[in-house]
């Protein structure tokens, strides 16, 4: 078994997920990064891996028993895991959009890569987290708290997810294990922006009256949570968006 702290970090290919690898790697954390295109991934254990210690895993939520499978094979390789940051973005086509627009249809889907992954991924991860006292992070979007047009299928399902963090947290205090939802709006340089287009991006930048994050500015704040020194705080949702919402 390895003698550092284990992150697993789900969408750990992603932009934020590569943020929080790289600060946990700095912190002195072992990354076990999951991702879905094994190019990238091959990629990122080379450059990562002159960090510190990381090891990529490719699994694509939508498979059967990715969590469990997942879970397992991080168990297997590291002998611990010590937090979770679930920070995948598996996009279901027509689910953003004014209302009207979008396709009733496309939430049921939404809602499982979202809140149904979260729930597997946690459910898979509680037995290895509960030995030591460890974390749970999700990443959300601000449509989850702060109403928003277009958002009327991804603002519920990221509800559901704070819903499932927070009451989590309620119950898993007495196995020392703690839950907390990170939750951004535009975050720049993202991949995720580069889809939404520069005029919401424009508009965005002109209501934040911080600046808006860049991946760097959010995982401090998700690996402080995940450290001994968060060891007593639980439940929280912390939304780094730079000012554009409170
Ligand atoms: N960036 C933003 O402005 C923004 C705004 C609101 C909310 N968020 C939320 O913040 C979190 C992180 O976002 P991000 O910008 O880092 O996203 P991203 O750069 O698009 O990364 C997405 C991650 O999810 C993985 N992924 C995608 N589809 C998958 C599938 N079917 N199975 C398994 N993995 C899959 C990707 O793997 P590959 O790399 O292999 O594709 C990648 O690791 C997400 O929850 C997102 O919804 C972000």
């Amino acid at each position: 078994m390895i003698d550092q702290p284990v992150m697993l970090i789900a969408g750990g290919s992603g932009s934020i997920g590569q943020a929080c690898a790289r600060e946990a790697l700095a912190q002195g954390w072992a990354v076990a990064l999951q991702g879905k295109t094994p190019e990238k991934l091959a990629a990122l254990e080379v450059e990562l891996g002159k960090l510190g210690t990381v090891e990529c895993f490719e699994a694509d939520v939508h498979a059967p028993d990715c969590a469990t499978t997942l879970v397992a094979e991080v168990a297997e390789r590291f002998g611990r895991i010590d937090a979770v940051v679930d920070s995948v973005a598996s996009g279901v086509p027509g689910i953003t959009g004014l209302f009207q627009d979008t396709d009733p249809a496309a939430f049921t889907p939404f809602y499982d890569v979202t809140t149904g992954w979260l729930l597997r991924l946690s459910h898979a991860a509680y037995p290895h987290l509960k030995v030591r006292g460890g974390t749970i992070i999700s990443f959300v979007a601000d449509a989850g708290i702060f109403a928003a047009p277009h958002q009327t299928g991804t603002g519920p399902a990221r509800a559901a997810c704070i819903g499932f963090i927070r009451n989590l947290s309620r119950e898993a205090g007495r196995d020392g294990v703690r839950a907390h939802v990170v939750s951004v709006s535009y975050v720049e340089g993202s991949d995720i922006v580069a889809r939404i287009g520069p005029k919401r991006m424009e508009t965005a930048r002109r209501r934040a009256g911080l600046g808006l994050p860049y991946p760097e500015d959010i995982a401090p704040t998700v690996v402080f949570l995940c450290s001994d020194k968060a060891a007593k705080m639980t439940g929280q949702v912390i939304s780094i968006n730079g000012g554009l919402n409170a």
